[in-house]
């Protein structure tokens, strides 16, 4: 992917901090970013590490700013100040072509999928494998087959499907599937079982876990707190704009989760966290 991150400007940092994935520099880093429309402060000062491997979970009530910080981060909005690094060199994601070119893929919650489009199109959707003027059709089916089984997403029964017919467990499925099969290495996923049943939603949450299980790094945004515990490892918790809390999830509960986002505190103390002490870095 290094080769194709030219548009993107990249500061020059010292070999150090160069070397982060050696240093455990987490993948995404945001420091000070803020956003306002007008005189909404939809995000204000925020600092959040998203590291590789990891379901970072991110919830807050309506209006909260999570899906303006999604935003930021996929190249839709450029924040007002702050700043964003990827493996510790900042970044200016000024478009979703240029959060895709360092390996950003966002699954909106309307999945941004074609209807009138097969599983194959879908997935190579602006990005065709061309040979000799022609489409690669067979290539491009065989590597879109290989992703989804490589995934063992089994209830596809044909690549060739319009997404019209999938259900909405597997229409997620296939834009997961694509974030794969084109190499990502942070998916960002907005309410992904918002409209799922209970199977689809448990379908899903597996290819969640899959994802960071094979190294990438995955921001899960979520209201569902049975979601939230089941798949993340990680909880960042946005309030009126503020990143009120970012939590191990095995160190908090539900109840936790939801006073923060209600009130910005919680009374039911969390336990101290010998493995993970916290830092100047984490939030207050
Ligand atoms: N394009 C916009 N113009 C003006 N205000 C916006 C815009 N996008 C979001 N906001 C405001 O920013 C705040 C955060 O919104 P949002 O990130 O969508 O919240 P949510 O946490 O529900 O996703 C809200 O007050 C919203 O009204
Ligand atoms: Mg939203």
């Amino acid at each position: 992917m290094s080769t194709e991150v030219a548009p993107i400007e990249a500061e020059p940092r010292s070999s150090a901090e160069a070397s982060g994935a050696a240093t455990g520099e987490p993948l995404l880093r945001l420091r000070g970013l803020s956003k306002s429309f007008g005189a909404v402060h939809a995000l204000v000062d925020i600092n959040l590490d998203v590291p590789a491997g990891q379901v970072t979970a991110l919830a807050g009530d309506n209006g909260a700013g999570k899906s303006v910080l999604i935003k930021c981060i996929s190249g839709i909005h450029s924040p007002d100040s702050g700043e964003i690094q990827w493996e510790g060199k900042p970044v200016h994601i000024r478009s979703p072509r240029e959060a895709a070119a360092l390996g950003i893929e966002t699954v909106h919650q309307d999945l941004a999928l074609c209807d009138n489009l097969d599983i194959v199109q879908n997935m190579f959707l602006g990005r065709e494998r061309v040979r000799h003027l022609t489409l690669a059709e067979e290539e491009m089916e065989t590597a879109a087959g290989q992703t989804l089984s490589s995934l063992a997403v089994t209830t596809v029964r044909s690549v060739r499907q319009l997404v019209a017919s999938l259900s909405g467990g597997q229409r997620q499925s296939v834009a997961i599937a694509k974030a794969v099969l084109w190499n990502s290495r942070l998916v960002i996923m907005d309410e992904p079982t918002a409209a799922l049943g209970v199977a689809q939603t448990a379908m899903v949450l597996t290819l969640v876990r899959r994802l960071a299980d094979r190294g990438l790094a995955v921001l899960l945004v979520s209201h569902n707190m049975n979601d939230v515990f089941e798949v993340a490892d990680r909880v960042a918790v946005l309030r009126l704009g503020h990143l009120v809390a970012v939590e191990r999830a095995a160190d908090i509960d539900a109840q936790v989760v939801v006073d923060l986002m209600t009130t910005g505190t919680s009374t039911r103390a969390t336990q101290p966290k010998p493995a993970e002490p916290r830092t100047a870095d984490d939030q207050a």
